[in-house]
């Protein structure tokens, strides 16, 4: 869900309404604005599309706030829309994240008389801060003096008539504020105001920003502090469809570009080395005994790759944990032990949830992300970006080729400080790093073959995927995407696994698709294939075998050594897309999916 505040001299409607469109990609069920002028505070809510939202053709107020909703407390209703009012009306909060102990509040609350409407934990913000002003609060005092109550994680934008701008606070939750030629802008990422003003800060944990027209303050504990003002450098366009009919597709086509984006400058194939800014000791780097990948969803998938290749690369013990399972467990020396957070967003709150327990057990922590500024980076002890560009589609499509690419240079880093990887195969590693965008080109060139095979198989029952190696995260990802976008059946298996269980389900009409490249013990998954073949599944192989003759269709990948599962995965990426687009499904938004989860 997303915040977006606006307080300046030109009307806030239109600015508020394009800045929750702009917020559309991260997944939502209803939407809201509140707007404020000295008289009162009015509120436009309800369930649905934010095309749907019911709003005044013009409005003159130049205060107040938006937001887009994904429901975690109560179901998404009119009512459950933020923004959410005290019992004046004169108070109008939006929130994301969860407050814990908005039951035991909501209570002490209604006993003192209040009256509530909706069901959201978020409601009992503007109760409080209600409370507070008829105490003789300012709304600033208000507002200081509410957080202080709240447990769990939360940004907050607050409007009253009486105040002539926006409250806005954090703890745990993204929020950014933008300053503007002609006013000033809250939100939770840059996305919602970019037309507007490059010019932003991040505003942290416990800090509480007044945002008025012509002046941003920002205080912690009381006490003013200074939020540097940095410029994004993403370009607007860059976040818009531009010529394709998902952003989506866009996405996936847009992989050449963000994999040399992460590759750039990084790379000296010569020595057999990498330049990736991150200063982890020498000292430290000799004497790791562990790696703990911690990650959600398809940077799961990214980690399971990496995890591979740091123990190959590098020598280096390395799990992969599916983020909000993980625990830091005993017996483990934290002062050896790496904590690498995979997340695109760097705001996925599973993720960081792992992130903050690996920093309290003493583990030194590295977040792989997207996002500048984001939550993770500044947790972290040290960040590496992998530099996709902005991803708006829900299903994470180049996000995970440069989470590869990137966590692939990583393992090539560990390798050569911990003397484990000799030159000449670093050279052969970054070697095949190189050819990578080149091949995926190659791949994104075949994209008419894809869509045949996707028309042939469009109406089957269910879909399996299987690999070994770094093919079996590639098959997991291959369903994964399936799964999310067009919602058919599609499961992911270590193609050793089908005979111990899941070939069972393999029947004339459930194709599977077989990841057949180097790195992926491809003549041991032909095996496989026989046996799903014999079974009369039909099926395709993404390969660099000469001989393909067992398969019903095949999309070639390049030789490109290491790094050609990565190939195999777009070719699976563009098989998705083209059956959910066949079934027409909404491919961007998916049903009952976001793009960044801040909740656990
Ligand atoms: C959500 C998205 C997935 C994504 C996962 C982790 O579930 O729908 O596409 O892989 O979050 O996101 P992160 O931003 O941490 O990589």
């Amino acid at each position: 869900c997303g915040i977006v505040g606006y307080v300046g001299s030109s009307e806030a409607l239109p600015i508020l309404a394009t800045g929750l469109k702009n917020l559309e990609y991260r997944g939502y069920d209803s939407a809201g604005i509140a707007l404020a002028d000295g008289d009162g505070i009015e509120v436009h809510k309800q369930a649905g599309e934010i095309d749907d939202l019911e709003l005044p053709s013009n409005s003159p107020e130049t205060i107040g706030v938006g937001h887009t909703r994904w429901s975690t407390h109560g179901e998404p209703t009119d009512a459950n829309a933020h923004p959410h009012v005290d019992c004046t009306g004169d108070v109008a909060v939006v929130h994301n994240g969860i407050i814990e102990n908005y039951a035991t509040l909501r209570d002490e609350l209604e006993r003192s008389g209040h009256e509530f409407t909706s069901e959201t934990d978020t409601e009992v913000v503007p109760h409080l801060v209600e409370e507070e002003l008829e105490g003789g609060a300012s709304l600033p005092e208000a507002v200081e003096a509410v957080v202080e109550r709240l447990h769990g994680s939360y940004a907050l934008g607050v409007v009253t008539p009486e105040y002539d701008g926006i409250v806005a606070t954090r703890r745990g939750s993204p929020l950014v504020v933008g300053h503007g030629d002609t006013g000033n802008f809250i939100a939770s990422d840059v996305t919602a105001f970019l037309e507007h003003t490059r010019r932003v800060s991040y505003i942290e944990d416990g800090d509480i920003a007044y945002v008025t027209a012509d002046d941003v303050v920002v205080e912690q504990d009381g006490q003013r502090v200074e939020r540097a003002v940095e410029t994004v450098e993403w370009e607007a366009e860059a976040a818009e469809k531009g010529g394709y009919e998902h952003y989506m597709l866009k996405e996936i086509h847009e992989q050449p570009t963000a994999l040399r984006q992460a590759i750039s400058g990084r790379l000296d194939e010569l020595h057999g080395d990498v330049d990736l800014d991150i200063e982890l000791p020498e000292e430290y780097l000799q004497s790791l005994e562990e790696i703990q990948i911690v990650a959600c969803g398809t940077s799961y998938h990214a980690g399971m790759v990496a995890a591979q290749l740091f123990e190959e690369h590098a020598s280096v013990r390395t799990s992969v944990e599916i983020a909000s399972e993980y625990e830091f467990q005993g017996g483990r020396d934290p002062w050896r032990t790496l904590v690498v957070a995979v997340t695109q967003s760097g705001e996925t709150a599973d993720t960081l949830s792992a992130l903050r327990k690996a920093n309290r057990s003493g583990a030194r922590t590295l977040a792989v992300t997207n996002t500048v500024g984001s939550t993770a980076t500044r947790e972290a002890d040290h960040t590496l970006y992998i530099r996709a560009g902005p991803e708006i589609g829900v299903a994470a499509t180049k996000t995970f080729a440069s989470q590869v690419a990137t966590l692939t240079l990583l393992s090539v880093y560990l390798g050569r400080h911990r003397s484990e990887l000799g030159s000449s195969r670093a050279s052969d590693v970054l070697a095949s790093v190189r050819n990578l965008p080149g091949a995926v080109q190659q791949a994104l060139d075949a994209e008419s073959q894809v869509l045949e095979v996707a028309e042939t198989y469009v109406d089957s029952d269910a879909f399996f995927f299987i690999g070994r190696e770094l093919g079996y995260p590639v098959a997991l990802e291959g369903a994964l995407k399936l799964k999310e976008i067009s919602y058919d059946h599609a499961e992911g298996f270590a193609a050793g696994e089908l005979k111990h269980g899941p070939l069972a389900l393999v029947t004339p009409n459930t194709p599977t698709l077989a990841v057949l490249t180097e790195g992926t013990r491809s003549k041991e998954t032909l095996n496989n294939v026989k046996e799903v073949e014999s079974r009369g599944s039909p099926v395709v192989g993404c390969s660099s075998l000469e001989d393909g003759g067992l398969l019903d269709a095949a999309f070639d990948v390049p030789e490109i050594g290491v790094m050609e599962p990565l190939v195999a995965n777009v070719y699976l990426q563009l098989f998705a897309y083209h059956v959910a687009n066949l079934k027409g499904r909404p491919i961007d938004k998916p049903r009952n999916l976001a793009k960044s989860v801040t909740v656990e």
